[in-house]
């Protein structure tokens, strides 16, 4: 069903209220997600981005219950991912010659996903695509978060379609900011931001200001997932220049595996001594085989430090330790502490390896780590705590 966003604009998306995993099962999904596509009606009328490919006949069907598809003038693809461009093939079967509005990067990308030859109309940032009263404005939006990512402004409304950037997966038949549970939707704004956009932080502020100097009115951010955010959109903007800036809480948070609960005990008693240390410090704990692992990353968003924990297996580290640390990586953390510990029985390799993989990560890594023969006695619990009473110290 579409939605009336503005006199000019209508959503013509598609509730996922279903999706739990996303990027194959990279990422999880508790509140599903949306695809939001927009039309928006001048003289000319401009369909921006579309949905994901198992929605595309559910999506094209919808829309012709909104347009003439012949009536649609423009396209813009402000990126090629699949859930913002899947249902384009099936679109474009209806209207082969309409033109498609995207980065140059875009266009390459599409053509290598689509394998199509559309009628591409490359744009860069400040160009202009007419309307009749309105104007879409172009900006280009390299690596926020695929290198053909872009974002579009609409005049005269004050409107900001900014794609992935601002968006969350987060199902709601409400569409806007206002309308739904403020908890719910920042958790799911900094859970998206912690998993997507944390390697390109550094890209966040400055595409902010170069948006800003604009200087551009700004009623409504109408990002591809999620709420529209017409109640103060600057509010997510100011978060977003929060969390691009190198962001923490008072926060400590223990990840871990254990085969035989050794390391465990260990990661219980070393809360103990962070609490001991701060007792208004938030400290979480998570056995990473029964956690969601885009939860941890949020968390680990949220920390000023994390402890790792894994048992020595093989004369390696539990496989669950492993996969986060590979993640860890990937997402390039900044200003962040870290230290290692474990149990091992005969070769007690694992706390090494961990501590070599946050340095690999760019953690600052505190001490060479704690290690526990067997199973821990009460002198080790105490070692454990005092390990976490004076780590940060
Ligand atoms: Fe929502 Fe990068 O796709």
């Amino acid at each position: 069903m579409s939605v009336k966003i503005t006199d000019s604009i209508t959503w013509v998306g598609k509730v996922d209220w279903i999706l739990r995993h996303f990027h194959g099962h990279e990422l999880s999904t508790h509140r599903g997600s949306t695809y939001n596509s927009y039309l928006v009606r001048d003289e000319k009328n401009a369909l921006i981005d579309t949905a994901w490919t198992p929605y595309a006949n559910e999506y094209v069907e919808m829309l012709t219950k909104e347009i003439d598809l012949q009536d649609i003038d423009f396209i813009v693809a402000n990126h090629s991912e699949a859930d913002h461009s899947g249902a384009l093939a099936e679109l474009m079967k209806r209207i082969p010659d309409k033109p498609v509005y995207c980065s140059k990067n875009g266009a390459k990308m599409l053509k290598a996903q689509m394998h199509q030859d559309w009628n591409f109309q490359i744009v860069k940032t400040g160009d202009k695509l007419d309307l009749g009263k309105k104007q879409l404005i172009f900006v280009e939006a390299p690596m926020l978060h695929w290198p053909d990512s872009m974002f579009c402004y609409l005049t005269e409304e004050g409107v900001l379609f900014s794609n992935d950037a601002f968006g969350q997966h987060y199902a709601t038949e409400v569409h806007f900011n206002d309308l739904v549970d403020r908890d719910e939707l920042f958790q799911e704004a900094i859970k998206y931001y912690a998993n997507i956009l944390t390697p390109f932080s550094r890209l966040v502020p400055k595409k902010i200001d170069e948006f800003v100097n604009f200087k551009v009115p700004l009623n409504y951010i109408c990002p591809s997932h999620g709420v529209i955010w017409r109640d103060n959109p600057m509010q997510i903007v100011e978060k977003y220049i929060e969390w691009a800036d190198n962001y923490q809480e008072n926060q400590v948070t223990i990840l871990y595996d254990t085969m035989w609960n050794s390391t465990k005990k260990m990661s219980e008693a070393i809360a103990r001594g962070l609490h001991n240390y701060d007792p208004s410090m938030k400290i979480k704990l998570y056995n990473l085989v029964v956690s969601d692992k885009n939860d941890v990353i949020t968390e680990i968003f949220k920390s000023k430090a994390i402890l790792v924990g894994s048992s020595t297996i093989n004369k390696g580290i539990l496989s669950a330790v492993a996969a986060i640390l590979e993640e860890i990586k990937g997402l390039g953390f900044k200003n962040k502490k870290a230290a290692a510990f474990g149990s091992y029985g005969w070769s007690g390799e694992s706390v090494g390896i961990v501590n070599d993989r946050l340095k690999e990560a760019g953690f600052e890594v505190l001490g060479d780590g704690l290690k526990c023969l067997w199973n821990p006695d009460e002198e080790i619990v105490s070692q454990c705590e005092a390990f976490g009473e004076n780590l940060l110290k």
